[in-house]
């Protein structure tokens, strides 16, 4: 089932430099120019214009996706109606401004016209609302932008994000019972494919029972528990939590708790952290560290699954920008390389650090690392890189 052959040990390569000579090309607009003109090296020129003017304007697209969500028109297209008159009675959008709307979806991809003028949804446009949480995310985004509107006093730091607020556990507080449920929704709807990736990723054939810290809904254990059907399963969150946690028919062990001030319970030889350290500055990954570390056996195994980053060198499109800035946002929170990760497993008092970089890391990579025996020696970080991807 998961393919855990493709493990690098962390750290994993920083990476070559790589001479960026197009780069240095492209810092010349009178060169550009003249590339423009060339046949064959227009098409470069070109690409760059494209990617600079992407960057200009992401966020009138990310409103347009926004828009469509919010006003039900995304909604009413995949339906089927495709009768732009309908679709504007029935969403209230002035027809001029439809067209607009429908008009930018269909130059993002998500609908076409037909030679009649009516509007189908594209195979991207029924994926992205096919993948369950999709929908949710735009809405909660609205949260993020808000932050983002003076994105010069949110980088010096002088602003003071909403969205910790969505997360109260953050800033240490607890949730009352309607925060804790949307943010659990929102988690649960996106944690299928999580568990996929990190499945994918890392092998429990040999795990007795896996305790999975900060499980919210309990999505990832029941994933698990489908995969490794002996698999025991323990799941450990805050009260208000876990309250509303699904045991799948009582197979999950339901231990309320919260990480910063309870012991977590032991009993599991593999306990994991999904999308949890990300949250969390490195104080407090380091507690939870080593709480884990104290709840398992020697030997018992950690597993981490999340959105790292790049590093300055290679740094991921996606996690670099999208999740360092959303941890940001959250307060405490930090997107983290593996490397970054590793050494807090290492201080914890784990060794044997694995690094198993996802296919969509947007989603998920994972780390693993296994509860040092008494004496042992911590294993050297960077020492050695085998990528077998
Ligand atoms: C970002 S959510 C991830 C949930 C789930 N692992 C997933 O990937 O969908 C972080 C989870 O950690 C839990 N959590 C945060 N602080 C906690 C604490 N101090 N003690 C126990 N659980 C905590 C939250 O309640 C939440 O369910």
């Amino acid at each position: 089932m998961a393919d855990a052959g493709q493990a690098a040990k962390v750290a994993p390569a920083a990476g070559r430099p790589r001479r960026d000579i197009l780069g240095r090309l492209f810092g010349n607009p009178a060169l550009v120019a003249r590339i423009a003109r060339v046949p064959g090296l227009r098409r470069l020129a070109r690409r760059e214009a494209e990617a600079i003017f992407g960057l200009m304007s992401g966020f009138v697209r990310t409103q347009i996706l926004a828009a469509l969500v919010e006003t039900g028109v995304i909604e009413a297209v995949l339906e089927g109606v495709d009768d732009p008159g309908t679709i504007g009675r029935r969403c209230g959008v002035p027809r001029e401004r439809l067209s607009v709307l429908l008009r930018g979806a269909a130059a993002m991809g998500l609908v076409r016209f037909t030679r009649a003028g009516r509007v189908r949804p594209t195979g991207r446009g029924r994926l992205l609302f096919a993948v369950p949480g999709i929908a949710g995310m735009v809405r909660h985004h609205a949260i993020l932008y808000g932050d983002l509107s003076d994105p010069g006093a949110f980088f010096r730091g002088g602003t003071d994000p909403a969205l910790a607020a969505f997360w109260p556990y953050v800033l240490g507080g607890g949730a009352g019972p309607m925060q804790a449920a949307a943010y659990t929704r929102l988690m649960t709807d996106t944690q299928a494919l999580v568990a996929e990736e990190a499945l994918r990723l890392v092998d429990l054939g040999g795990v007795k029972r896996l305790l999975d810290v900060g499980g919210g809904s309990g999505a990832f254990l029941a994933a698990a528990g489908r995969a490794y059907p002996a698999l025991g399963l323990m799941l450990f969150d805050l009260p208000e939590v876990v309250a509303a946690a699904e045991t799948c028919g009582g197979r999950i062990a339901v231990h309320p708790g919260n990480f910063r001030s309870d012991p977590l319970p032991r009993g599991a030889d593999a306990i994991s952290l999904i999308r949890v350290l990300y949250d969390h500055g490195d104080e407090t990954v380091l507690g939870l560290l080593r709480s884990v570390r104290e709840a398992l056996p020697e030997g018992g195994q950690v597993v981490i699954a999340e959105p790292m980053s790049g590093g300055d060198r290679c740094p991921d499109p996606i996690n670099d920008t999208y999740f360092a800035v959303y941890t940001l946002a959250m307060g405490t929170g930090r997107t983290r390389t593996p490397d970054e990760i590793a050494r807090l497993l290492e201080q914890a008092g784990f060794v044997d650090i694995r690094h198993r970089p996802g296919y969509r890391p947007f989603i998920a990579s994972t780390i693993t690392a296994r509860r040092a025996a008494t004496g042992q020696a911590a294993t050297a970080i960077g020492a050695e890189t085998v990528n077998l991807d």
